[in-house]
């Protein structure tokens, strides 16, 4: 998809189809206006008909354009004019798109942030990710799949000539994170007999293979044992399909300069090991890796931008299956931290292969570690499918990731890893167990987790409800790419 920019009178843009925002306080405003004047109350005399849209995502298309250089008008309902938020025109643009998806429209100029009381910048990448995003399908495993979208071109309209800097940038950004968001759908969609640890390994050569400041390490299961992760070894154990540890560098800046390190959950395929899962839903657990499938989007987007920063991804990637092999409840293991677990529940899997993770980051002497990852069931009921749950023992890092959240329109909220979530965590038998009480069970897990990085500032982004949608629209989000990316573009000054 292509995305130019147009600079000049509105209603003289030459196109197959021009976007426009209609707000509901029958006021016609900006390039609105402007086309209502070209086409001599053309438009005013819809709004006034009652047959114009205003509620938010509704959309009326017009081929009456005369007056104007559009062949249609696609008039998008925007809702109150002083709750116009980023977030608002994503969704309006997203309502437009999908107007169009079935028409023969092949190009077309959105006007929805022409006027927008926010940045152009953050416009044009808002807007190139919802096109992209709306856009994206998943059908390379269907035999018989529909033709591919018509729109091809979405020019975004900008009012001020000296903007048109700041816009190119915005849709550079907002390319490359859909490119990595795309890259994390893809990965999560793919069923676990194709998306296996093996297939990550390969997913990150092939990206380090693209970019010269990227280098790639895979280490197999004998290289993990011959470190000492136990932890992570007990949840492969009972799988045929062999694991993987990846680690993706990206040199964005000089070698002494820290690295963060972004580490994901890589569970190609959840059963709960012999801790078993109920039947249902249980395709879901093909999901389990959208945090390593996050990271390996983030690292795209970086390759894509090159921003200054050093960043490494490290991804620990195996299969937890149930087996004669597999781990039992009771098992005792030893972390490559030295610390004993005992594993009470093999369905708390994640964290023991992230404690690994995260003990094997530190000999990269971060600045941060930020680990990502579908870990709890009980995130999902306190936050549900719209916040991802960020938790952090270090102030300046958990207020960094916020304010990328709320510019990337990725949501985060803040929970707690307070000790006293750690007190079901005792063992009689070991240091201590991998799961206790089901309640606060996003913060049990968390503080599981916060025994493995002492000092070092960490976050852990539990996304178990926001990476992939269930139901109809089953399929991954492609979440947290926007959030890491914007977090680790904005690094500077921190
Ligand atoms: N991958 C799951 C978490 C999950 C469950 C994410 C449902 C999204 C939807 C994780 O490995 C898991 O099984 N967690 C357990 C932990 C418990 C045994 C302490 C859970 O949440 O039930
Ligand atoms: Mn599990
Ligand atoms: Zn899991």
């Amino acid at each position: 998809m292509e995305f130019p920019v147009k600079t000049g009178a509105p209603a003289r843009h030459r196109t197959e189809c021009a976007i426009l925002p209609v707000f509901d306080d029958r006021q016609l405003h900006g390039a609105t206006k402007d086309f209502d004047r070209a086409a001599r109350g053309a438009i005013a005399k819809l709004v006034r008909s009652g047959d114009a849209p205003s509620r938010l995502g509704t959309c009326t298309l017009v081929h009456r354009t005369q007056g104007t250089a559009a062949a249609r008008w696609l008039l998008v309902g925007c809702g109150k004019r002083a709750d116009f938020t980023a977030k608002r025109l994503t969704t309006a643009l997203g309502a437009a798109l999908h107007a169009l998806r079935t028409g023969a429209t092949k190009e077309a100029v959105s006007f929805l942030g022409y006027d927008a009381p926010f940045g152009a910048a953050e416009v044009a990448r808002h807007s190139v990710e919802t096109a992209r995003s709306s856009l994206y399908r998943f059908d390379e495993l269907k035999s018989r799949t529909d033709p591919p979208a018509r729109l091809t071109r979405l020019a975004l309209a900008v009012k001020s000539g000296a903007d048109v800097g700041a816009v190119r940038a915005g849709i550079k950004v907002g390319s490359a994170i859909a490119s990595g968001s795309n890259l994390a759908r893809d990965l999560g969609n793919r069923p676990a007999n194709v998306c296996t640890p093996s297939h990550l390994a390969d997913a990150a050569r092939s990206i380090a293979k693209r970019y010269d400041r990227m280098d790639v390490e895979v280490l197999d299961e004998a290289g993990m044992r011959k470190l000492g992760m136990g932890a992570l070894l007990s949840v492969t154990q009972g799988a045929h399909e062999p694991p993987r540890l990846i680690v993706l560098k990206y040199r964005g800046a000089p070698a002494k300069e820290a690295p963060i390190v972004l580490c994901g959950k890589g569970v190609t395929f959840d059963t709960g090991g012999i801790s078993i899962k109920p039947a249902a839903k249980m395709d879901e657990m093909k999901f389990d890796m959208c945090g390593a499938g996050s990271v390996l989007g983030a690292m795209l987007a970086l390759g894509e931008l090159q921003p200054a920063v050093n960043v490494v991804g490290v991804i620990p990637a195996c299969e937890n299956m149930p087996g004669g092999r597999a781990t039992r409840p009771g098992d005792i293991v030893t972390s490559l931290s030295g610390q004993t677990v005992e594993i009470i529940n093999t369905d708390a899997e994640g964290r023991l292969i992230l404690c690994d993770a995260i003990t094997y980051a530190k000999r990269f002497k971060p600045r941060c570690i930020i680990d990502v990852a579908t870990l709890t069931g009980a995130c999902v009921v306190a936050l549900g499918h719209v916040y991802t749950g960020l938790f952090s023992n270090d102030e300046s890092l958990a207020k960094a990731l916020l304010e990328a959240a709320d510019r990337s329109l990725d949501l985060a909220w803040r929970l707690p890893v307070h000790e006293e979530y750690g007190e079901s965590l005792r063992s009689n038998f070991a240091d201590f167990a991998n799961s206790g009480t089901r309640d606060g069970g996003a913060s049990v897990g968390a503080n599981f987790l916060s025994r493995f990085v002492d000092g070092l500032a960490w976050a852990h982004l539990d996304i178990a409800g926001v990476a992939w949608r269930a139901a109809a629209n089953k399929g991954a989000t492609g979440r947290p790419v926007p959030l890491l990316v914007d977090y680790l573009l904005n690094l500077d000054g921190q």
